[in-house]
Formats: structure tokens, sequence, C-alpha cells
């Protein structure tokens, strides 16, 4: 693995801003990982939309809130903001050569030769990939018994990622090692304590991301010139603009990420989609009305397409959660947005979830409203960076498509054959670090429909 960019020091005179540091060593890093949100809005009540904090690591960051801020440093297209800066100390450690992990050129090229792994040709045969795993997974779940569903949709996942990323049989024993190796990296991305020590959780995630390495880096040769479907055996097998393979480090540092980007995200955006359609029985009712009204089998391409109230139910699920809850950046250069001047080498983070919630941008922010996404009110367009549940600009998310296809599948199957009951009156607080999600995970008992 290689560290592409060496970094001149973060600036660390932030004292022209208000703010508060936290604790020492810590910083607030453990109020963000309790309650982010919370945190940003009473950043943003005490100080405004631009407030100081520190995290640990001894990191010194400016927390950027609302629109405006999302769009200078995601839309961006004088590079005064870096991805690698924003990253480097946190899942740079892990996966430093993540697509994430790149900036300028660099991550342009990368980007294009990561396109084909998502064109609609590609993704149509991750769809017949993906539907026999949902199917068996759908028929084994328990009917009229509580179950914890982000542990069993968990799983679902991690055997769809087996298969459409890895080209593994989910079953096999291989798949299954490779499942507790990618644990014990996500593990390492969470833990307060982000130091090599021995048998540390931090020293544990290192050690599985080697393994993990010796797995792509191994089979790199038996894959490429085949012709299987998976997506590794797609970056085995893609050129850059000069004809050339993507070398090893490459391979190995896309997929790794890839794994990381795709699978939590998705597990905790498909878990909270549920949690809101328990809470909300009329639009459950809404979506399987829009399911029943597909004639097909299975729904064909366009058949997604037409399913726009489940979309709707997907995008105010992630206004109100976001996967990815924290983006961070780092200035490259001195700025001006929006009437502040921020230094050069400055750490900066953005909140999606604050953002979703503010006022001046959506209608009664905190009520659950999925038609506030439909073209006639179209509130995520009042402003181009008011709705960022997926990024935006050069690092906006390359898999959101097959995100949303894997959710509409998934829903299709489950809400065709079953309705999906909470506790009455359920109401679970919600954990917001690694990714948002109630934090009892969701118990709930499927009655046949
Ligand atoms: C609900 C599911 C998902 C959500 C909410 C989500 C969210 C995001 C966000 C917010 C970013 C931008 C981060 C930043 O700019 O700092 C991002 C980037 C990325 N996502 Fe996703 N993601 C999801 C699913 C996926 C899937 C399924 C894949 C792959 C199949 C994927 C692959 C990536 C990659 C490779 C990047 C980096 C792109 C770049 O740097 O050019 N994501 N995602």
């Amino acid at each position: 693995m290689t560290s592409e960019y060496l970094l001149a020091p973060d600036n660390r005179d932030l004292s022209r801003f208000p703010g508060e540091y936290g604790w020492p060593f810590l910083g607030k890093t453990l109020e963000l990982v309790k309650d982010t949100l919370g945190t940003c809005n009473k950043h943003y009540e005490r100080y405004g939309p631009v407030s100081r904090l520190d995290m640990v690591r001894n990191q010194r960051v400016l927390m950027c809130l609302g629109p405006e801020f999302n769009e200078a440093a995601l839309f961006d297209p004088k590079g005064n903001f870096s991805s690698v800066g924003g990253y480097a100390n946190s899942l740079g450690i892990l996966y430093p050569d993540g697509m994430l992990l790149r900036d300028g050129k660099k991550h342009k090229k990368t980007r294009r030769a990561s396109q084909p792994a998502f064109k609609t040709d590609a993704l149509k045969t991750y769809v017949e990939m993906l539907i026999p795993i949902q199917e068996r997974r759908i028929q084994a779940l328990p009917i009229n018994e509580e179950f914890i569903f982000y542990d069993n949709i968990r799983e679902t996942l991690m055997d769809v990622a087996a298969r459409v990323f890895l080209g593994l049989d989910e079953t096999s024993p291989e798949a299954q090692r490779l499942n507790d190796v990618f644990e014990r990296i996500n593990n390492g991305l969470i833990t307060p304590l982000p130091y090599n020590i021995p048998f540390s959780t931090f020293n544990r995630a290192l050690n599985a991301r080697e393994e993990l390495s010796k797995f792509f880096k191994s089979n790199i040769s038996l894959r490429r010139g085949t012709n299987a479907d998976d997506m590794f055996t797609r970056y085995c097998n893609a050129v850059d603009e000069d004809g050339e393979y993507l070398d090893e480090e490459d391979i190995d540092g896309h997929m790794a990420f890839l794994l990381f980007a795709a699978f939590d995200t998705t597990t905790s955006a498909l878990t909270n989609i549920l949690y809101y359609l328990g809470k909300n029985p009329e639009w459950q009712e809404k979506v399987r009305n829009e399911i029943f009204s597909i004639k097909n089998e299975m729904p064909t391409f366009d058949d997604m397409s037409a399913m726009t109230l489940t979309e709707y139910v997907f995008q105010e699920t992630l206004r109100f959660y976001p996967s990815v809850m924290i983006l961070n950046r780092r200035t490259t250069r001195d700025v001006h947005i929006n009437g502040y001047d921020i230094p050069a080498h400055t750490m900066i983070m953005l909140s999606p979830p604050f953002t979703h919630r503010m006022e001046e941008w959506w209608t009664n922010p905190l009520e659950f409203d999925p038609m506030r996404f439909s073209p006639e009110r179209a509130e995520d367009k009042r402003h181009g960076f008011n709705y960022i549940p997926f990024g935006g600009g050069a690092h906006k998310c390359i898999g959101m498509h097959f995100a949303m296809m894997n959710a509409k599948l998934y829903l299709f199957r489950l809400l065709k054959n079953y309705k999906v009951n909470l506790r009455p009156n359920y109401d679970s607080a919600f954990m917001h670090v690694h990714l948002p999600r109630p934090i009892d995970g969701l118990p709930i008992t499927l009655s046949k429909i």
C-alpha cells in the first residue's frame, strides 16, 4: 500500500473562529460519535455556521454548516479543497489507495477506469447475481417472530458483496473468512484509539487489511483475461487511457475501498428505510401498492425506474439519516467562502444531516414527508447542495445507482410478501457512528400479506 501525498502540516491556528476544543487528547470525538447531529446543532446555535473543535489524533477542525459550504468544498472547480487531506488521517490509514483518497488528475484517471464497472450493462449483470441471493435470504426470514433486522440485512449484503464485488460463492469458506477480515478492518475505523499497539483493535484492523490485500493481489493474475461479471474481475480487466492494465496496488486499493464504501452504507440505508416504513404504515402501504402494480415477477430495469414512491422513501430516509454523517476536506490554499476567510491547510467538516434539516431549505424538516422529493415540490433542488447524501462534485458517490437498485430489489421482494411491524410505540434512539441506525438494531416482526 502506498500513501500518495506528503501533506503540509494542518493549520492549527483557528483562534480567530469561535468554538470549543473539548477534552484534552480526545477533543470532541466522543460527543460527535454519540450524537453527530446534536453536536452540529449545538455549535450552530452557539457559534453560527463556522466554528472550531478538536478531534482525536490532535486534529483541529473547522465545522462548516450549510449548503454554501457544501457547494464550495464539494463542487470546487478550482481545487481549493483536498479530499486526500480531509481523509488521510482517518480512512486513509486503512484505505490509502481508495478513490476518495485521490485528488485532481490522479482521481480523474481512477474514476474513468472505474466507470465501466458502474455502467448500465454492468448493473444489469449485478441484478442477475443479486436476485437469487436476496431471494434465498428473504425466504429464510422468520415469520411472526421478532428478529433484529440490522443483523439480518448485514448478512444478506455481505453475501451480495462476496458474489457481486468479489466473484465468490457467498457460502464458501473463503467468503466467510473475508467477512471476518472486513469486519476487523471496519472495527479499526471506529475505535476511539486508532494507535498501532500490539493486539489492539486498530492493530488487528491493520493486519486484516494486509490479509485482504493478499487476497486481491494473489487473485489478479487468475482473474485477468476471464470474462466473469463481478466487479473485481472487471477491475482486473480494466485498462487506462494508454491501454495498460491497472497495477496491483491500484486494484487492491480500489476494491478494498469499494467494499468499504458500499457495504455499511447500504446496510444503514435499508435498516433506516424499514424503520420509517414501520413507523409510517400508510407509506408502507403506498410502496406496496406501487410494487403490486408491477406485473413482472421480478422488476426489470424500467420497472425499477417506475418505482418512484419507493425512491422518494429512500431519499427521505437518507435526508434524515444519510449513511455518511460527516464529510471531510482540507483547504489547499487560503479560501473565502460565504463571508469567512479560511486559511490554507485547514481541516473542515461538512454535515449532510444538519443541512438536510435546515428550515431555510426544507418545509417542516422534522416531518417524514417523502413527497417533498416529487417533481412538483423538489425541495431537494432548492439549492444545488442542500441535499447531499451521496456527496457532490468530482467525488460524488459512484455507487449511487447500484445502491438504489439493490434497495429497490430488496424492498420489492420483501414488501410484496410481508408486512413489516415494529413493536407498539417503538421509538429507538439512533446511533450516528460508524453509520446511523437504531441503537437496538431495529427489532421487527414480519407477517404474511
Ligand atoms: C446508500 C448507500 C450509499 C451512500 C449513502 C453513499 C454515500 C457516499 C458519499 C457521501 C460519498 C462522498 C464522500 C465525500 O465526498 O467525502 C461517496 C463516495 C463514494 N462511494 Fe458511496 N454511498 C453509498 C453506496 C455506495 C456503493 C454501493 C458503492 C459501490 C458500489 C459506493 C462507492 C463509493 C465510492 C468509490 C466513492 C468515492 C468516489 C470518488 O472519490 O470519486 N458507494 N458515497
